[in-house]
């Protein structure tokens, strides 16, 4: 058997992690969210979810990863040999290879978004046609279906080079393209006239929305956000090396992820206000309104609105890649530690089974958009299927692992590496009681309050 690989330091772990989190739920979902429940006052709630709830689920995935040096399944039949708990090691295999199949959809998409841009399809004079592109476009067999193969491709093969020539390298570059496009961006958007209706939108805080659904709100995103409770996180800290700090690790992620979401905000809002749309969120705001911004504001300078919607199509695909390969990794670690599988074959199957759901998805906006499961079209199934149940479910289950069935002194050793990272042992006491009591309590009951209300 072949040498497990390593991370090679703390900047690639980072990297890595912040590439797996930073995806389309910052771009299409955040910036929406923000202004839909109070501005500013959301985005505190955001901020202290995110160090209160996820991080400490975060942790949990980190330490059960890290522990073992193995993938979900192993890292569970390690630590509780025997146990049922191997059901979520199998669980959090199942559930990103769902999230792959419906990401790949929009991945494809994204890739077609691109040679649009790059073929300079936005343009004034096809303004009034350009919102119907995206419904006429994802709505036929085809083209969706070949975007998504080529995506999933990608994804694939940057998987099949390994952790450290393809998703460590893969990171390491991308990860600072994203920022530095979400910036030039940013200051396109904020720059246009116009445009301060969509930075209060973002920053004026209103204490008045936020109402339990808010609070469900923030965590669901901050989950989906820091890719929590489906073993990605888990399998990538299984990559850490022993003398790393996870704590610092975890951090690192959560800020970036945290900070490109509020600049994808101002990426995206004061464009949307500068335009005069009304904001929405989902493939509708990416595919549909900002492509006819950037057709309109055309007229004003058309080589640089030309410059930013390709620039704008490049990020998403770029982040949607950087998510998806950790999505990917999570069953092929499976497939080759305990199936003996070679990683080609591992990836080839996995292409495969998520090309079928995603085909399926893909479909459900056309041809199988009559089919129905639960009241929901294919894709939107899936999405709620994972968005709103599995990855909470997942999250609170790492969350009870750590806290109740480890060890508390190997818990203790794993996060301050034997008591010698002084800060992580002075922080500990806190840290265990957010992952034994506060943690899960919470999200069970935000939870339970998002599926009442
Ligand atoms: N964090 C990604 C995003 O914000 O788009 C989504 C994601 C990635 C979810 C990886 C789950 C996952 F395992």
């Amino acid at each position: 058997m072949t040498k497990r690989e390593n991370f090679g330091s703390r900047a690639t772990v980072i990297m890595a992690m912040a590439g797996s989190a930073i995806g389309l739920g910052n771009i299409w979902r955040f910036p929406f969210i923000v202004g839909e429940y109070g501005g500013a006052a959301f985005i505190l709630v955001y901020i202290v979810c995110c160090f209160f709830l996820s991080m400490p689920i975060l942790l949990s995935e980190s330490i059960i990863g890290r522990r073992t040096h193995q993938g979900t399944f192993g890292a569970m039949n390690t630590l509780a040999p025997g146990s049922a708990w191997k059901w979520l090691g199998l669980l959090t295999i199942f559930s990103p290879l769902i999230i792959l199949s419906y990401y790949s959809v929009v991945g494809g998409w994204s890739f077609a978004f691109l040679c649009k841009a790059l073929a300079l399809e936005f343009k004034p004079e096809n303004a009034g046609a350009v919102t119907a592109m995206f419904g006429d476009f994802s709505s036929s067999t085809w083209g969706p279906l070949g975007c998504m193969a080529i995506f999933l491709v990608l994804t694939a093969l940057i998987v099949y080079l390994g952790v450290n020539k393809g998703i460590e390298k893969f990171s390491k570059i991308s990860i600072p393209v994203l920022f530095v496009l979400i910036v030039i961006i940013a200051i396109y958007s904020i720059t246009l006239p116009g445009s301060g209706e969509g930075v209060r939108y973002l920053v004026k805080p209103d204490f008045s929305k936020l109402t339990p659904r808010a609070y469900a709100a923030a965590l669901g995103q901050s989950f989906f956000s820091l890719s929590l409770g489906v073993g990605t996180m888990l399998t990538y800290s299984s990559y850490v090396r022993k003398d790393e700090n996870i704590l610092a690790s975890a951090a690192g992620t959560a800020f970036f992820d945290l900070l490109f979401a509020i600049l994808a905000g101002f990426a995206v809002m004061p464009a949307v206000f500068a335009a005069g749309i009304a904001p929405s969120s989902g493939p509708g705001l990416v595919f549909e309104t900002l492509p006819f911004i950037f057709s309109k504001m055309g007229s004003g300078g058309q080589i640089i609105s030309a410059s930013v919607s390709i620039l704008f199509f490049l990020t998403i695909l770029v982040a949607a890649l950087s998510s998806s390969i950790s999505m990917m990794e999570v069953g092929v670690a499976y497939l080759v530690e305990e199936k003996g599988l070679y990683r080609r074959k591992a990836t080839a199957l996995l292409f495969c089974v998520t090309f079928v759901i995603g085909a399926l998805c893909s479909l459900s906006f056309g041809s199988l958009s009559g089919v129905k499961l639960l009241g929901q079209t294919i894709f939107n199934f899936c999405d709620r299927l994972c968005s709103n149940f599995l990855m909470t479910v997942g999250a609170l289950l790492f969350s009870l692992f750590v806290g109740w069935r480890m060890d508390k002194a190997a818990v203790k050793d794993e996060l301050t590496n034997g008591g010698t990272l002084k800060g992580s042992a002075r922080l500990f006491p806190v840290i265990y009681f957010l992952v034994k009591y506060v943690a899960p309590v919470t999200i069970a009951v935000i939870f339970i309050i998002g599926i009442i209300g």
